[in-house]
């Protein structure tokens, strides 16, 4: 797995869905470090996205580590699926199940690097007793459900609290931002702390000729 710093993981979620694996490929022709895949069931969040039969089907066409983000409740169920399907990093919020330390260990166990996913609200306090466990930590800056959100500030705190957490620990563990994340805000996320950066808006507008641009310019920040 490439872990330069920043690793820029474009949401899959802004691509245009007609053309799945067009897009991937551009993506990752593009100078993409990894795939973010949003898995959104309409319940815990208000939205829809895709599942294990889709990301399948993309696996055969790019070779980055897919970062398969959960906002599914529950999401034990389906963790095995997801992995079988080529999942690499499998993220799920604290909210989605009663033992997320069982969750985390049962992702690591089927072979996945364990995230936790933390919503706006989500105090990071869920991890303190567990972070050997944990492998990566996504803080959302904008509530989950949709792309193209504007970034939430106040989240930077949360990402530099959870940096300091990973560092006192002696723990190397990645410190994703997601939500609104642009070039303008990109330099205050990697100084709060953050080693990588989840893209949607930001690396998909203007067409396929514009994502190596649009990736230059967050990595340049
Ligand atoms: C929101 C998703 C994000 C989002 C990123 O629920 O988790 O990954 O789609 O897209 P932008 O960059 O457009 O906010
Ligand atoms: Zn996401």
């Amino acid at each position: 797995m490439r872990l330069g710093v920043p690793i820029i993981s474009p949401s899959i979620l802004s691509a245009d869905f007609a053309r799945l694996g067009e897009e991937a490929r551009a993506i990752e022709a593009a100078g993409a470090d990894w795939l973010h895949v949003d898995v959104m069931d309409g319940s815990f969040v208000p939205n829809i996205t895709i599942g294990p039969p889709v990301i399948k089907a993309l696996r055969a066409h790019v070779a980055i580590p897919f970062d398969v983000h959960l906002m599914i409740a529950p999401a034990d169920p389906h963790l095995e699926a997801f992995r079988e399907a080529g999942a690499d990093v499998i993220s799920i919020h604290p909210e989605a199940g009663p033992h997320l330390n069982r969750t985390c260990r049962r992702i690591r166990d089927l072979g996945a690097k364990a995230g936790v996913a933390f919503n706006p609200s989500t105090p990071v306090e869920a991890i303190d007793f567990m972070l050997e466990d944990v492998d990566l930590v996504l803080v959302m800056s904008v509530n989950p459900g949709f792309g193209g959100q504007s970034f939430m500030a106040s989240q930077l705190r949360k990402v530099q609290r959870l940096r300091d957490m990973a560092e006192r620990a002696g723990l190397d563990i990645v410190v994703e931002v997601d939500g609104g994340v642009t070039p303008d805000n990109a330099r205050a996320c990697l100084d709060a702390g953050a080693t990588a950066l989840v893209a949607g808006t930001a690396v998909f507008k203007g067409g396929q000729s514009a994502y190596a641009a649009n990736i230059a310019a967050l990595r340049a920040a």
